[in-house]
């Protein structure tokens, strides 16, 4: 695996395989290698013939009281992961590289960042749309793959590369989960023990929702305030939102139909945890 660290070099050496006929897929990440992201990696290996890897702690999504200093970083065990899996290029950049002073343009998808995450996270899609746009520029992939654990930036990027007429393949990928349901994330290494067993109401809350569909509930009230209260009875659970909404526009539905998305974002202790599902009958 080679391990690229200036725009310039990543460049020449995506223009090079693209030269040489062959396709390209990136899996942008932060690092923090789990088997969510290793996932996404194995899907891109399908599409493409040569894997490009992301690690770039992104500073400009994250906002000023969040989590950007204290975000887990282990660079030595996430090479080893991405070259386990089989990538071939590991795109490592500074943030001078990606950010050098001056810079002045950002991308902003107008509406789908007004809902969910977006909310109480200003800025932050701001932030996604931006360096998203930068490495499609960088590793000039023909697709892209990213997870269904992040529902809306999934949703955020495909509008992107739609309105934008970027000519590059978004594919997503299921969402990862420990073997008790937890969705796998980065930030799940800063749960302690205790906190751990509250997390698990997210996933349980889930399933909650789509029994009561299964079983003939319509009305998005009714089960947003059981699924609220469910969660609230698990200590250091602090309710952030708990969303009913159309899966591709993300503004709230009152009735709930097949593919209603429920979406919710959850503070456990100092932890804020998303995560998502659609309902089906
Ligand atoms: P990060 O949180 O590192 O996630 C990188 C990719 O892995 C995203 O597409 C995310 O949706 C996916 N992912 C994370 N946990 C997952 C899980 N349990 N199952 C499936 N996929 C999972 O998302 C980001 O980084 C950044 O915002 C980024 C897109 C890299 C831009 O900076």
């Amino acid at each position: 695996m080679e391990i690229i660290k200036t725009v310039d070099l990543m460049q020449q050496a995506s223009d090079t395989i693209r030269m040489s006929g062959e396709s390209i897929a990136l899996v942008p990440t932060m690092g923090f290698l789990h088997e969510g992201h290793l996932m996404l990696m194995r899907a891109a290996k399908d599409h493409c013939d040569q894997l490009v890897v992301s690690l770039f702690v992104n500073p400009t999504q994250f906002g000023p009281n969040e989590d950007f200093e204290a975000y887990p970083r282990d660079t030595q065990g996430d090479l080893k992961k991405a070259e386990d899996v089989g990538a071939d290029v590991m795109f490592m950049p500074s943030a001078k590289e990606m950010y050098p002073p001056g810079a002045q343009t950002s991308v902003v998808v107008k509406d789908l960042p007004q809902h969910l995450c977006g909310l109480s996270r200003p800025g932050h899609f701001d932030g996604v749309t931006t360096v998203v746009a930068k490495l499609f520029h960088i590793v000039k992939p023909h697709a892209a793959v990213f997870g269904q654990k992040d529902y809306q930036q999934l949703a955020v990027i495909s509008r992107m590369v739609m309105d934008l007429d970027m000519d590059i393949q978004i594919i997503g990928v299921p969402t990862v989960r420990e073997a008790d349901g937890l969705a796998m994330s980065s930030r799940n290494s800063y749960l302690k023990p205790e906190e751990r067993i509250s997390a698990l109401s997210l996933k349980k809350s889930l399933d909650l929702a789509q029994r009561l569909f299964r079983e003939g509930e319509k009305k998005a009230q009714v089960v947003k305030d059981f699924v609220k209260s469910y969660i609230l009875e698990h200590p250091y659970t602090e309710i952030d939102y708990i969303t009913l909404c159309d899966p591709v526009t993300l503004e709230d539905v009152n009735t709930l139909s097949d593919g209603t998305l429920m979406a919710m974002a959850v503070r456990v202790g100092k932890t804020r945890l998303i995560d998502n599902g659609r309902l089906v009958k």
